[in-house]
């Protein structure tokens, strides 16, 4: 027993000794790339559709991996993977239409940073 208590005694101090750890990331907004109206008339596609392909993003694209914002990746990165995408994510060519209307929308309210990605091209 007195070894035991001596090796948690050990780690501990060691633990308190190391570097501090990061803190852990915040919470990520869940609404962060909700349509707005100023989204709906930069790109002249009604909130209501927005929202529909807001809603099949926010369901389907975070199945198998990590969603990407609609800003990491250029409109034309993400015209060339929706249709991959939207296979594996099973969607309707309406759906597939949505999406990919709501993902330039949202794009083109900030500066475009993405490009258009290679890892499946
Ligand atoms: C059935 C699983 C699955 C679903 C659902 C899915 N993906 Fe993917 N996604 C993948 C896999 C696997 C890859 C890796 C590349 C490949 O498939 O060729 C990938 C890669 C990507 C990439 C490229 C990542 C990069 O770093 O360049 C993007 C962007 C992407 N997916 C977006 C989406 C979007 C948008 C949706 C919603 C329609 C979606 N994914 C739904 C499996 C999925």
């Amino acid at each position: 027993m007195i070894a035991v208590t001596s090796v948690i005694c050990a780690a501990s101090f060691i633990a308190s000794c190391g570097p501090v750890p990061p803190a852990e990331p915040a919470e990520e907004n869940p609404f962060r790339d909700m349509p707005n109206s100023a989204m709906a008339t930069r790109s002249g596609i009604s909130l209501e559709k927005l929202h529909d392909g807001w809603g099949l993003y926010m369901r389907k694209c975070g199945e198998c991996h990590q969603k990407k914002h609609p800003q990491d990746i250029s409109d034309e990165g993400w015209q060339k993977i929706v249709p991959h995408m939207s296979w594996n994510a099973g969607l309707s060519e309406d759906e597939e239409q949505d999406l990919l209307n709501y993902l330039k929308a949202a794009n083109s309210e900030a500066p475009q940073t993405g490009s258009p990605t290679n890892a499946l091209l």
